[in-house]
C-alpha cells in the first residue's frame, strides 16, 4: 500500500518534469536547423523551404496587396503587426520572447519549427538520429497523411482572406522535403 503510494507520487513527479522540459523548449530558428539539413545527402530541406512560399510569408505582409486586405478588414495596425495576419504568416509572434533564441528570426515566416515544434531540446545529432528520442524531446510526430493534412489546414482554410481551396496532395508535393532513402 505504502509502496504503491510512493510509486504514484514518483509517476506524477516524472510527468511534471517531462512536461516542464517540453514547455521550455526554445525556438532556435531556420538557420540552426539548416546547419544539418542542407546537404544533398540529408535532402536539402533548407533549399526546398527557401524556394517555397512559406519562406516569404512574413514579407508578404509588407506588400501593397496585404495593405489592401488589411484596410478592407478595417484593421487598425499594418498587416505585418496584426495578430489577424501573423497568426498564419509568422505564428511564432505569439511565443514568449524568452523562448526565442537570438538565432530565431520572425521574418523567416512559416519556418521549420512552426511545423516541427521548438527544437532546442532535440537539435543535437545523437537525439536527431533517433526518431523516438527526438519525439520524446518535443519534436512533433506526424502519424500518417491524415495528421499531416490536419496540420496544413490549421492555416490553409477559409479564414485566409485569399483562400481559394486547398488541394492537399498537390500542395504537399510543392513543399515536401524528405531525407533520401538509403
Ligand atoms: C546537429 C545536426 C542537426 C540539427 C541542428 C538538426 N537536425 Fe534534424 N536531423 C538530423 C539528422 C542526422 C537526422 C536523421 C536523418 C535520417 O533519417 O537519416 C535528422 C532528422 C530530422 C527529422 C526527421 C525525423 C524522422 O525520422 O522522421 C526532422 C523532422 C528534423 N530532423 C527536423 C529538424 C528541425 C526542425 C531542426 C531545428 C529545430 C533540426 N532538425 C536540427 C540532424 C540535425
Ligand atoms: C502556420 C501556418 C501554415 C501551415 C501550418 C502551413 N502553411 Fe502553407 N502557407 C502558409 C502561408 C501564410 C502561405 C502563403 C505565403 C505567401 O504567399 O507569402 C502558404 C503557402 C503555401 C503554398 C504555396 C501556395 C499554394 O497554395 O500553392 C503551399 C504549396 C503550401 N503552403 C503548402 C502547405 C502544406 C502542404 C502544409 C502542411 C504540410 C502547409 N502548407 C502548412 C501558411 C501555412
Ligand atoms: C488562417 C490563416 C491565414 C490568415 C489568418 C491570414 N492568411 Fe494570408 N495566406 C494564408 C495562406 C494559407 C495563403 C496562401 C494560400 C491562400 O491564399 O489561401 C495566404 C496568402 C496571402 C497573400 C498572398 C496572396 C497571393 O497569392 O498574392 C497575401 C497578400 C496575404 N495572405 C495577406 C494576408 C493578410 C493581410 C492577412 C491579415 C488580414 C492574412 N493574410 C491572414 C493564410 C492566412
Ligand atoms: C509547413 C510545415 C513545414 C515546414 C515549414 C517544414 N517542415 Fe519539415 N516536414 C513537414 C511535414 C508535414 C513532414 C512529413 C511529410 C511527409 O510525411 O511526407 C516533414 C518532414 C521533414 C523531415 C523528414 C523527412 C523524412 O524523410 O522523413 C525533415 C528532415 C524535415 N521535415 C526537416 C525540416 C526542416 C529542416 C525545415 C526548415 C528548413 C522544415 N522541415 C520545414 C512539415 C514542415
Amino acid at each position: 500500500m505504502r509502496n504503491m503510494r510512493l510509486f504514484l507520487v514518483l509517476i506524477v513527479v516524472l510527468l511534471i518534469a517531462a512536461f516542464t522540459v517540453q514547455a521550455q523548449n526554445k525556438y532556435i530558428g531556420v538557420k540552426m536547423c539548416s546547419m544539418c539539413h542542407k546537404t544533398d545527402k540529408q535532402g536539402k530541406q533548407l533549399d526546398i523551404w527557401q524556394k517555397s512560399d512559406h519562406a516569404k510569408a512574413y514579407k508578404t505582409l509588407n506588400t501593397p496587396k496585404a495593405a489592401e486586405i488589411a484596410k478592407a478588414k478595417g484593421l487598425t495596425k499594418p498587416a505585418v503587426e496584426a495578430a489577424e495576419c501573423l497568426d498564419c504568416h509568422a505564428p511564432a509572434y505569439k511565443v514568449d520572447a524568452k523562448l526565442l533564441d537570438k538565432s530565431f528570426d520572425l521574418k523567416d515566416g512559416v519556418q521549420c519549427e512552426d511545423c516541427h515544434n521548438a527544437g532546442s531540446a532535440y537539435k543535437t545529432i545523437l537525439i536527431m538520429k533517433d526518431k523516438a528520442k527526438a519525439v520524446a524531446a518535443g519534436m512533433r510526430e506526424f502519424k500518417d497523411a491524415a495528421a499531416v493534412k490536419a496540420s496544413c489546414v490549421t492555416c490553409h482554410n477559409e479564414k485566409s482572406p485569399t483562400y481559394k481551396g486547398f488541394n492537399f496532395e498537390e500542395a504537399l508535393g510543392k513543399i515536401r522535403h524528405p531525407v533520401p532513402k538509403g
